[in-house]
């Protein structure tokens, strides 16, 4: 298993929800942690509980739906961190449902793939080149598996969109270090999943560590974290490496 003390991971989103319970695991692996969300009251508690872990924890605000502001997120992440080794593209905002298909608006779209798709590729690239300078990186995105459902069509077809980002990156990383992976956390009880959702937001671990702590060089697959849930940490990437 990859020993990732020390390191250092920006989860976006990681305010509540599925972003918080991978920040939390980090540090409890020894990670050092920049949170992320959209106001930094939002991490604050969060951070001062994880710097009791051991670990480094800082925390930035951007909305993600505003160029200005990623544009200043990105050059902030360099100002609180000595480097970023983990990034998980966790932020994202779900859109309504629309029972009339023909009359989902524009907007919904264009701020879908602004948030979900454009600012994650623009962290990738704002840090993934020093991550090969280093030879050494994990990139995580968190997608979906929905499916036939196009009254979610903002939503569903950006999250497909950066599943295809992190698929066609393949050929860039190899025999560089780093990896770039999907990640499906499965349908989780989180203000985006709702209180109807099958599973807890814990069972989002240990599967979510899975693409980072592996020893292997996989790239551009897409992990479904249920698949592992249940599983001690060490179990879950026997499991990841040699399928058992
Ligand atoms: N829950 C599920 O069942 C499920 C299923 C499949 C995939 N996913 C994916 O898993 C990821 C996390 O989902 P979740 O259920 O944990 O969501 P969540 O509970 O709604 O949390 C969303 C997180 O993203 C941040 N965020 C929201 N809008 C933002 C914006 N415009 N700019 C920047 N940050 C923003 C929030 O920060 P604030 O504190 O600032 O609001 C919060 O930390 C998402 O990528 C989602 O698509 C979730």
């Amino acid at each position: 298993m990859t020993e990732i003390k020390d390191r250092w991971a920006l989860v976006t989103g990681a305010s509540r929800g599925i972003g918080k319970a991978i920040a939390t695991a980090l540090s409890t692996l020894g990670c050092n942690l920049v949170l992320h969300s959209r106001s930094l009251e939002h991490t604050r508690l969060l951070a001062e509980e994880l710097s009791a872990n051991g670990v480094h924890v800082k925390s930035l605000a951007a909305d993600l739906s505003e160029p200005d502001q990623v544009a200043k997120l990105i050059t902030e992440i360099g100002s609180v961190a000595t480097q970023i080794d983990i990034l998980y593209n966790n932020a994202a905002i779900m859109t309504p449902y629309h029972a009339d298909v023909y009359q989902i608006p524009d907007e919904e779209f264009h701020r879908s793939f602004e948030t979900n798709v454009i600012s994650p590729i623009k962290i990738c690239n704002a840090l993934i080149p020093a991550m090969i300078e280093r030879g050494w990186g994990r990139v995580i995105n968190l997608t979906t598996d929905m499916d036939k459902q196009p009254q979610f069509a903002p939503y569903a077809t950006s999250k497909a969109a950066l599943r295809k980002f992190t698929q066609d990156f393949v050929p860039i990383l190899d025999g560089t270090g780093v990896t770039m992976n999907a990640l499906h956390p499965g349908w989780l009880r989180t203000d985006m999943g709702s209180d109807q959702a099958a599973h807890s937001v814990d069972t989002v671990i240990p599967g979510a560590l899975v693409p980072v702590l592996l020893s292997g060089f996989i790239c551009g697959k897409e992990f479904l974290a249920q698949d592992y849930s249940g599983l001690s940490i060490e179990h879950a990437i026997e499991r990841a490496e040699h399928g058992q």
